[in-house]
């Protein structure tokens, strides 16, 4: 975007007070048009797939990320997570093959196997996050991409995560926000912040983050602090500061 074009979106854009007004009042800003960040994700996701590809799903367990009917002809589907009880519970016949595996340990039968990578919140539940993203880009075929969304370490749920004992967290997020306490794990959030994923991803030829600065669903049980807490991402985010992201999209070629 141009100079003139940032300067007249930024004469445009409400003032801080006013965003925090607004949210306060039940109104979020423009980028929460859509508020379910899987969306921009399926979007990711979308734009790489291809007719025949193989696939694997990263940590998918219960929950795959794809349909059937999302599947490109003749795409093979894997799935993998370090739960065989998880990947047991996905509907059947979705994955046309699971593997119960660590990410952060390579697991040798998946190495080179894959066109496209995928992976939606499970980054931030593991430790060490190089090794996963060395063995995700392992696990793919020459000119494959790995698509990934996952938590920020400095979002408003990464900071309160790591402050709290794993069962108080699971009793808020149940508690407050209604989550299913079988679909929440322990979270690490290492190293998951836009100048040390760049570090980690130096081998990938090409690498695209995109942040998300959406963190403001975790507050909506108490409308006030929700709403003060969007006047300050709103700052970070009219400023980019990438660091201080909620969320992240990373699409990384091999
Ligand atoms: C929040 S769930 C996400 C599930 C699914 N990807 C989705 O879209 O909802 C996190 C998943 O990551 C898996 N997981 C946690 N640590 C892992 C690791 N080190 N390697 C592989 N999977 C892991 C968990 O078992 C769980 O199924």
């Amino acid at each position: 975007m141009s100079v003139e074009a940032q300067q007249a979106n930024v004469a445009r854009s409400p003032s801080i007070a006013g965003v925090v007004r607004d949210a306060w009042a039940g109104s979020l800003p423009e980028r929460y048009a859509e508020p379910r960040t899987s969306v921009p994700f399926a979007r990711a996701v979308r734009a790489q797939l291809r007719p025949g590809q193989r696939i694997l799903d990263v940590g998918s367990g219960s929950l795959p990320f794809l349909a059937p009917e999302d599947l490109p002809e003749g795409a093979h589907y894997a799935g993998t997570d370090i739960s065989g009880d998880e990947l047991a519970k996905a509907p059947e016949g979705w994955y046309h093959a699971s593997y119960v595996s660590d990410v952060t340990r390579r697991s040798d039968e998946l190495v080179g196997s894959y066109d496209l990578v995928i992976s939606n919140q499970v980054l931030e539940h593991v430790k060490p996050l190089d090794a996963a993203m060395e063995n995700m880009r392992a696990y793919l075929a020459p000119g494959g991409t790995m698509v990934a969304k996952f938590s920020g370490t400095f979002s408003i749920f990464g900071l309160i995560n790591r402050m709290v004992p794993h069962k108080l967290a699971v009793w808020g997020l149940h508690r407050f926000l209604g989550y299913d306490p079988e679909h929440i794990f322990p979270a690490h959030y290492d190293h998951c912040w836009d100048s040390a994923l760049r570090r980690m991803l130096a081998p990938w030829s090409e690498v695209r983050i995109d942040p998300l600065y959406m963190g403001a669903e975790y507050l909506s049980f108490v409308r006030p602090l929700q709403g003060l807490y969007v006047g300050a991402e709103e700052i970070w985010a009219r400023r980019d500061v990438r660091n201080l992201a909620a969320y992240y999209i990373v699409t990384a070629k091999r």
